[in-house]
């Protein structure tokens, strides 16, 4: 399907520019820099987004000046823009590239740190407006920001803004989570923090909200009432590549749950707000993901599923090595690669609807899927007359790859005798409305720039995150695996991922339209 019904007009709400800032990147010789930041600045400056007077600051232990550190970009970001490089705005982004060689340890760093951006802000005549980007391992996040409110950089007392942005993990558990925000809010207000989840940066989850509060037809049947249960899927065909010492002590749960997974599940779950104002949306949020129940440890047992790879065969033919023969991994690895929840959601909206989640690595696919399965229709009518079993509807909402969504429902086969069979309606976004290079940082990187914070994790978030699955951390860690490795890679998980569903009577949906799916 392609065409719009109603065509959109390019110059309508045409976005304008972000207001002046200076960008500082703390991290800037590593990879987040070089894999998306500096691509998403580029694609900001080629639809005309980024501000008049900006500039880049980076920030590292790499023995670069201005000029080194322009080279290294221009070495390095090519292959991440997601589409053809601009020569024009790329010459122009790298002219407006600045270098600061220094320590994040060290207050020496943020002294000249200051100076320099005094004198970036002067002779570039901008508004004084400075953006931190923590683009560095975590445990920098609570170092960093004290030295910064020492050196005055989290001072707004000039009539400028000044904001941090941090990614995740925010923490390790919640005391830690608990404890880094408390740093953070000894050196600045919380509407100057803006904590990345890069999902909530992917058109397609903002327009789940589009879909739900814009259409009429949606939101009377979002219910209990009318759906029987919701799937939400972020499966990875990946190992553990190279991040073996995180992953090790973080595994699957941690590193997928309170933050990606919890935020889907909130915006497939939360009321409607008031408006689309930052601190409406997140109080919806917050409220629903606090109606979670806690799992009780008997809960846990049965409402949680773990799981490790063993070697494998992917859908390409390609043999892979078990989690624990991996480099960097231990030998005994009790980290898991795959987690499954069952959660349920205490409001009178979703009384009754299980919230499955799942997550892995060496999974069959690649691919992040909503999918929201509405209660069976009554069969009387078609008992006799149709000798197929009548399926319930599925919406299928693809966060990626294929973004789109999708409606299964029942019609009737051609011919004399009355059969049904299901069909699938398919609306594809890069159909409908093109794609463009994005890396899926852009709209986080303008929204922060121009102080909104709708798609930004507020502090409770990521506690309340915590609380969710630290019952779940606390009995698998009282109760170490016996059974790892427990699935194959290129396999869809561990038998007892298929039990959790089978033994309420469902099953997960496979995809239909992923990567190797
Ligand atoms: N990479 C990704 O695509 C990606 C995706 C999503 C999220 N993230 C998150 O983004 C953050 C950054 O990840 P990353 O992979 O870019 O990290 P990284 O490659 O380790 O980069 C950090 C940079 O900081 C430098 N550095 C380390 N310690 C320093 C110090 N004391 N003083 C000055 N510079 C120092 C590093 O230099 P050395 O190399 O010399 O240590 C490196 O250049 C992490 O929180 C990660 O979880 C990354």
């Amino acid at each position: 399907m392609s065409g719009l019904a109603t065509p959109l007009d390019p110059a309508q709400d045409r976005p304008s520019r972000a207001p002046s800032c200076i960008f500082v990147i703390f991290g800037a010789g590593g990879d987040l820099t070089r894999r998306k930041l500096v691509p998403a600045l580029h694609n900001l400056a080629i639809q005309g987004l980024l501000p008049a007077c900006f500039a880049l600051l980076g920030v590292d232990r790499m023995d670069f000046t201005d000029q080194a550190f322009r080279e290294h970009l221009d070495r390095e970001i090519r292959e991440f823009v997601g589409g053809e490089l601009d020569d024009t705005r790329w010459r122009e982004l790298l002219a407006r590239s600045h270098y600061l060689r220094g320590d994040f340890l060290q207050m020496e760093t943020y002294q000249r740190l200051a100076t320099r951006l005094g004198g970036l802000n002067l002779e570039l005549d901008c508004a004084g407006n400075d953006l931190f980007y923590l683009a560095t391992p975590p445990r920098f996040f609570g170092e960093i920001a004290p030295r910064l409110a020492q050196a005055g950089l989290t001072s707004e007392e000039g009539g400028y803004w000044r904001r941090l942005i941090i990614e995740k993990p925010f923490g390790h558990d919640l005391e830690s989570a608990r404890a880094l925000n408390r740093i953070l809010h000894e050196c600045m207000r919380e509407d100057q923090i803006y904590r990345i989840d890069h999902y909530l940066g992917k058109e397609t989850v903002q327009n789940i909200l589009a879909y739900r509060f814009a259409n009429s037809t949606v939101e009377p049947i979002w219910n209990h009432r009318y759906i029987d249960h919701v799937q939400i899927t972020v499966a990875e065909s990946l190992g553990v590549e190279n991040r073996a010492s995180y992953y090790e002590e973080a595994g699957a749960l941690r590193d997928m749950v309170p933050n990606h997974l919890l935020a889907l599940l909130a915006v497939i779950a939360m009321e409607p707000p008031n408006s689309f104002g930052a601190d409406e949306v997140r109080d919806e949020q917050s409220k629903v993901l606090r109606a979670i129940q806690p799992l009780s440890p008997e809960e846990v047992l049965t409402h949680s599923v773990r799981g490790q790879y063993g070697p494998g065969i992917l859908p390409d033919g390609t043999r892979v090595p078990g989690y624990r023969q991996e480099p960097g991994i231990a030998a005994d690895s009790r980290t898991e690669t795959y987690a499954a929840l069952r959660l349920q959601i205490d409001s009178w909206r979703w009384a009754g609807v299980p919230f499955y989640l799942r997550t892995g690595k060496r999974l069959p696919g690649r691919f992040t899927e909503i999918m929201v399965e509405y209660r069976q229709a009554p069969t009387a009518l078609f008992r006799r007359a149709v000798k197929h079993r009548v399926s319930p509807n599925r919406l299928t909402l693809r966060i990626q790859p294929n973004e789109g969504i999708g409606l299964s429902f029942n019609a009737k086969v051609p011919g004399p005798s009355p059969r049904l069979g299901v069909v699938e309606m398919d609306f594809s976004y890069a159909d409908y409305f093109g794609s463009r290079p994005h890396t899926g940082y852009e709209t986080l990187l303008y929204d922060c720039m121009n102080g909104d914070a709708t798609l930004f994790k507020r502090a409770d978030h990521i506690e309340v995150g915590w609380e969710i699955v630290e019952p779940v951390l606390d009995v698998w860690q009282a109760l170490p695996p016996r059974d790892f490795p427990n699935y194959a890679a290129g396999t869809w998980g561990p038998e007892a991922g298929e039990r959790l569903l089978r033994s309420d009577g469902r099953s997960w949906r496979p995809c239909s339209l992923c990567e190797g799916g």
